[in-house]
């Protein structure tokens, strides 16, 4: 089946000049890009974004960090491109994410992990409206 998903290329992952390598991986594993937008998030924006983690204790350095620097958001198209997408990125610690995983490849820490993506289908509706309002979003 089908469907969407949420990306972030994070402030880390941007600053490391990887933007092209990471959105060649979508590619590669049949991920298309429908949709991109470059931004540089207020911390408002960030806890926003991330709401869903208000009370836990990383919330505040987690929103930091999202609004540091800009960000690459893009809308992925794909058969089960939600799974698809959280195995290619792999753990949340890219100490523990499986080799060859964006996470692996490209995240510092477990806060720094380069790569932010929708974990199921009513996350990725919330995120995709939340940068994408109202767009008539492409399937390809
Ligand atoms: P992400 O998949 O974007 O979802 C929430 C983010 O919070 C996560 O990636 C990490 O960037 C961050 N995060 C998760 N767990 C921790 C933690 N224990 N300490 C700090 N940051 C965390």
């Amino acid at each position: 089946m089908s469907e969407l998903t949420l990306a972030i290329i994070k402030p880390d992952a941007v600053k490391k000049h990887v933007i092209g390598d990471i959105i060649s991986h979508y590619e590669k594993v049949g991920l298309q890009p429908v949709a991109i937008r470059m931004m540089h998030l207020s911390k408002s924006a960030a806890q926003g974004f991330y709401a869903v983690h208000k009370a836990r204790p990383f919330f505040d350095s987690l929103t930091t960090f999202m609004s540091s620097g800009p960000v690459v958001v893009l809308v992925l198209s794909g058969e089960n491109a939600i799974k698809k997408h959280r195995d290619l990125m792999g753990a949340t610690d890219p100490a523990k994410a499986d080799k060859g995983t964006l996470r692996a490849l490209y995240g510092t820490n477990i806060e720094y992990n380069a790569v932010h993506g929708s974990d199921g289908p009513d996350t990725a509706q919330f995120e995709i409206g939340y940068f994408f309002p109202g767009m008539d979003l492409v399937t390809r």
